[in-house]
């Protein structure tokens, strides 16, 4: 057997510490599988002494993690700190400069530095694997550099919160608050450090700028992304929602177009019998269309210690497997100067459905003037519907939604201008995109 894989791992948090429980209590046949042991020789992490439930007395200990990634005698660097800025991406950057494989769940890294980080590893012939990164146990970063290769790909979307999709369930399944449901995602460890990264959507966009360049041979542009969250979403949406015959998801989309990218993440309205429509809780799913594979949609665990650590360990399994001196998979799919340039469509011409919800004074002639700027601005109306209670106190404002066919971003943000222009709303419009999969 092949001499013994040393691992150092800096951040020893839900993850690391999952991992470094796995690889002790499977060393055997982790050995067995990969044809050669693989050992943890040093670990960082912010508190030595913290009870993490695992036992890391025989391994190296350092105060830090550059420090590590610079001296400690490691054949692989595994990354599980978080966070774009340093320790992590001065310690990322020193393992690749030596020449150590780096294996890392870092998202924010990725979507900031990632090209950066690839060039270095493919100049000094390291691998750089981050299965873990976007949608957390599902092996969708291996699905898109490897096993699609070939395909052309016209769009790729997701299901890629485990937060933010485990408390759109909670809220609609149990009638509970968002802020309740938030705590409850915090408590099971699903959240990243500061939870608004979740729930304003930035976890999604890190993920999604991953999967794009992927997806379509460009460059990282984590700052090119359409961006809202779910903050704004109630229980009245969930429930006109339902009654419409959709569900709100909060989706990560980007979608090639004739003017270029689209990259966006907001919450979104899907059928309700689409298969999309029914993952639930903190499972996420990504779904990819393609020419020659057709539609592929993956659906797994997307966060909590187990489920990363699992996609971390393959990631660790195939370095142990590789052959010494073999050319490596580009970590970007294709060599980093073959990544074309990355052109964004704005959102402002993006096609589709459109749920608008209005609360209005309850006069005459409000819902037919409604009406009439849709028709004045070309949009073609699926349903426009007044949700009048029976009993209606006076000066109660009343709700029309609409649901629109295909139609632009652009024409949509005029008519509820004008509408707005009126004065007859109470409140700001509630607009959110439809997303229709390809199939089912
Ligand atoms: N906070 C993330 C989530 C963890 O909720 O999905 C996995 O990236």
């Amino acid at each position: 057997m092949a001499g013994a894989l040393k691992i150092g791992i800096a951040g020893l948090g839900t993850v690391g510490a999952s991992l470094v429980r796995i690889l002790q209590e499977r060393h055997n046949s982790l050995a067995t599988t990969c044809g050669r042991a693989i050992e943890i020789t040093a670990v960082t992490a912010r508190d030595r002494t913290r009870n993490r439930g695992v036992d890391i007395s025989g391994i190296s200990w350092f105060d830090d993690a550059v420090t590590l990634a610079t001296e400690a005698d490691i054949d692989v660097f595994v990354e599980l700190m978080g966070g774009a800025g340093d320790p992590a991406y001065s310690a990322v950057k020193a393992a690749l400069s030596r020449g150590l494989h780096v294996v890392t769940a870092n998202k924010a890294l990725l979507a900031a530095h990632g090209i950066e980080l690839a060039g270095l590893a493919e100049s000094h012939g390291a691998l750089l694997n981050y299965e873990a990164a976007v949608a957390g146990g599902i092996p969708v970063i291996k699905a898109l550099r490897e096993s699609m290769t070939g395909n052309t790909i016209s769009r790729v979307y997701g299901i890629m919160n485990g937060t933010c999709n485990y408390i759109l369930t909670k809220m609609e399944k149990e009638g509970l608050s968002f802020e309740a449901c938030l705590k409850e995602a915090q408590r099971l460890g699903y959240a990243e450090a500061d939870p608004a990264f979740d729930i304003e959507g930035n976890d999604t966009a890190h993920k999604l700028s991953i999967l794009t360049s992927l997806a379509f041979g460009t460059a990282i542009a984590a700052d090119d992304i359409y961006l809202e969250g779910i903050t704004n979403i109630s229980i009245d949406d969930i429930q006109a929602a339902a009654d419409l015959g959709y569900r709100i998801k909060l989706l990560g989309v980007a979608q090639r177009t004739e003017s270029g990218i689209e990259q966006r993440v907001h919450p979104t309205m899907v059928p309700l019998e689409s298969v999309i429509a029914q993952v639930d809780g903190v499972t996420n799913a990504v779904a990819m269309e393609s020419d020659i594979l057709g539609e592929l949609l993956m659906v797994g665990p997307g966060a909590g210690g187990n489920a990363t650590a699992s996609a971390v360990l393959g990631d660790i399994a195939d370095i142990a497997k590789s052959r010494p001196g073999a050319q490596h998979v580009p970590a970007f799919g294709r060599p980093v100067t073959a990544l074309l340039p990355y052109k964004r469509a704005q959102i402002q011409s993006h096609e589709g459905g459109y749920f608008i919800r209005l609360k209005v004074v309850d006069r005459a002639g409000v819902f037919a003037n409604v009406a009439t700027h849709m028709a004045e601005n070309r949009i073609s109306l699926e349903s426009i519907v007044q949700h009048s209670k029976h009993h209606v106190e006076a000066d109660e404002p009343q709700t029309i939604i609409l649901v629109t066919h295909a139609t632009t971003e652009d024409s949509v943000r005029k008519a509820v201008a004008s509408i707005k222009g009126e004065g007859y709303l109470v409140g700001e419009p509630q607009v959110i995109r439809i997303e229709r999969p390809k199939a089912g």
